[in-house]
């Protein structure tokens, strides 16, 4: 049985693969090549921090009827690790490499910690909630997660809509009277 958060546990070492390889270029004062293997990480990442956060935590939110707990956390530390990837950007452009290294050892601890969160508590959560979805949002998590490297921050969508609907979490509901989320026909368009 394929689970519909396994692409994201094999993406979560894709990006924890690029983030050494960049760690280990910087820490050589590689100018050329750090930036771009930076580029790389940093859309891999931010495609996997969105993958998440407009498609999977909202359709978890849906199912349970909640949108405190655990997918706030994780949206919370999304924008820790965004503000620590910013500075790791101005530090390239610096060439800073010392300033680089200790905003990217910061990251590392709150990448691991996060991730261990996700792949141990949270995706099982999800797991276990999105079973009878996991044949319309298995595809769209694909979908944005395989988007083609190297493109850039502004290719990742912003927002994923199912059939013609954004995926947004509703106000909490009795559980008898919780919607279905929409079947089938899944149409994803990132926009901007
Ligand atoms: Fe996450």
């Amino acid at each position: 049985m394929t689970f519909l958060t396994e692409p994201l546990h094999r993406h979560h070492k894709y990006c924890d693969d690029l983030f050494a390889k960049t760690e280990v270029v910087v820490a050589d004062r590689d100018w050329v090549r750090g930036p771009v293997l930076f580029d790389d990480f940093h859309v891999e990442i931010e495609k996997h921090f969105r993958t998440e956060e407009v498609t999977l935590f909202p359709a978890f939110e849906a199912v349970i009827g909640m949108t405190s707990g655990p997918t706030q956390m994780m949206r919370l530390e999304h924008a820790q690790m965004r503000s620590l990837l910013e500075k790791m950007r101005s530090s390239l452009d610096g060439q800073e490499s010392s300033a680089f290294a200790g905003a990217a050892e910061t990251l590392l601890i709150l990448m691991q910690q996060h991730n261990m969160k996700e792949e141990n508590i949270l995706y099982p959560m999800c797991d276990r909630s999105l079973t009878l979805h996991a044949e319309e949002l298995g595809p769209v998590v694909r979908q944005h997660l395989n988007a083609p490297p190297g493109g850039n921050l502004s290719d990742v969508p912003k927002r994923t809509l199912v059939n013609g609907r954004d995926l947004q979490p509703p106000e909490p509901l009795e559980k008898s009277k919780r919607p279905a989320l929409p079947r089938r026909q899944a149409m994803v368009e990132g926009v901007m």
